[in-house]
């Protein structure tokens, strides 16, 4: 059966939960179905895009050959996941794979299990009879498509990290039975949420773009050329977001001129017009800092401003002698690396300098275990 040979459509905005535990039959469930798929309504295709062309293969390999594909694309704020599942809803094999059926579902402002559901169901036109739970209609009309259907499931953080989370994974859960549907979640984190059976090999979480690829990205957002350019963007750590935002300011200014002005006001530079998420850094930050992991481990935002202070990061052997007196100083870290917000080479941890610099502007380090700090450093 097609898409195109299901019934009519009604629409409802009652919603219901998914039974815990078990996943939808397709006899349970009496929802209607649309009689064509919903039209699409996708982001508009990046232009400007560098510096990640191992992973769009990555991807692209693992979403043409596998049916029912589930991939986590993680990584810190800003570095670039919706942008390269945006690139890849609009690659012309994925189109070809999937044609109308690519669906893109923005989850920031999700915060429950139900909201995801209800969401899912509104992006497919599926409404149930009043007899059945909302999840159980969308993996009935999921089903019943027997074609390949891809959704992105855009900034899942939101709804997974939130006191919902094992509903939250529940709904992953369901959507993990239906064969014909692949699904990418973008995530701030480097951890991928349970219940589901994650594609291998699974892609690791999205690393800085190098210095090539961003002094082009630079160029093409309409930064101008000159001396000290590279320098310039070395300090920014090859965080897109970054580099986009300064080549905002670099319209109008040499990099010399914003060399001297990031060494007096950096995270000013870091910003442009209405504050969101995608045009101020800090902003940015500020989500992943209130988010519910970090909310309950409250010793990592103390962690993470005295780590700010250290550009070289720190080594995990020398926890104990840079914080004696913090009992959860690795629990700390974990969150911190959990969350994305440090990243680590080997058995070393660090922040990204935008981040540090957001951190450190927002609050200055003080107290007892900074003094601890800063005597293992005079130490040695
Ligand atoms: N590979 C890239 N080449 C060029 N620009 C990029 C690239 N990746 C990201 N950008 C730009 O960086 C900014 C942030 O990207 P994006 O929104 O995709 O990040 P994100 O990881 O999804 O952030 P968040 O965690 O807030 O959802 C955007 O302006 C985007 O255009
Ligand atoms: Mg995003």
């Amino acid at each position: 059966m097609t898409v195109d040979s299901l019934g009519d459509v009604s629409v409802s905005t009652s919603y219901g939960r998914p039974e815990r535990g078990g996943s939808p039959s397709p006899s349970t469930s009496n929802a209607t179905t649309p009689s064509d798929f919903p039209p699409l309504h996708l982001p508009p295709k990046p232009k400007i895009f560098h510096g990640r062309e191992a992973v769009v293969q990555q991807l692209k390999t693992t979403l043409l050959q596998d049916e029912g594909t589930r991939i986590a694309i993680l990584g810190t704020g800003g570095i670039g996941k919706t942008t390269m599942a945006t690139i890849m809803l609009h690659d012309p094999d994925i189109e070809a794979k999937f044609g109308m059926r690519r669906i893109f579902l923005r989850c920031e402002a999700m915060t429950s299990a139900d909201g995801i559901v209800s969401g899912l169901a509104a992006a497919l036109n599926v409404a149930t009879d009043g007899n059945s739970d909302l999840i159980h209609s969308v993996v009935q009309y999921l089903r019943k498509t027997e074609s390949p259907v891809l959704f992105v499931l855009d900034n899942f953080e939101t709804p997974w990290d939130s006191p919902e989370q094992d509903a939250v994974e529940e709904t992953l859960g369901h959507l993990d039975t239906v064969e014909n549907l692949s699904f990418v979640v973008t995530m701030r984190g480097t951890k991928r949420p349970g219940c589901v059976k994650w594609s291998q090999p699974a892609l690791t979480s999205l690393e800085p773009v190098d210095l090539l690829a961003a002094r082009t990205i630079y160029l093409e957002d309409g930064g101008r050329d000159g001396d000290g350019l590279d320098k310039l963007l070395e300090a920014l750590d090859g965080l897109p977001l970054a580099i986009v935002l300064l080549a905002y300011h670099g319209q109008t200014h040499s990099p010399a001129e914003l060399a001297v002005a990031y060494e007096a006001e950096r995270t000013d530079l870091l910003n442009r017009g209405r504050r969101t998420r995608l045009t101020s850094v800090e902003v940015s930050i500020s989500f992943t800092l209130n988010c519910q992991t970090m909310r309950d481990q409250p010793d990592a935002q103390a962690v993470l401003r005295l780590l700010s202070l250290l550009p070289d990061g720190v080594d995990d052997a020398e926890l104990p002698d840079v914080f004696p007196n913090l009992s959860h100083r690795r629990r700390a870290l974990c969150t911190l690396h959990d969350v994305a917000l440090l990243s680590r080479s080997g058995s070393r941890y660090k922040v990204f300098a935008p981040i540090r610099e957001c951190i450190l502007f927002i609050q200055e380090p003080a107290g007892p275990f900074l003094m601890d700090m800063r005597n293992y450093y005079y130490r040695i």
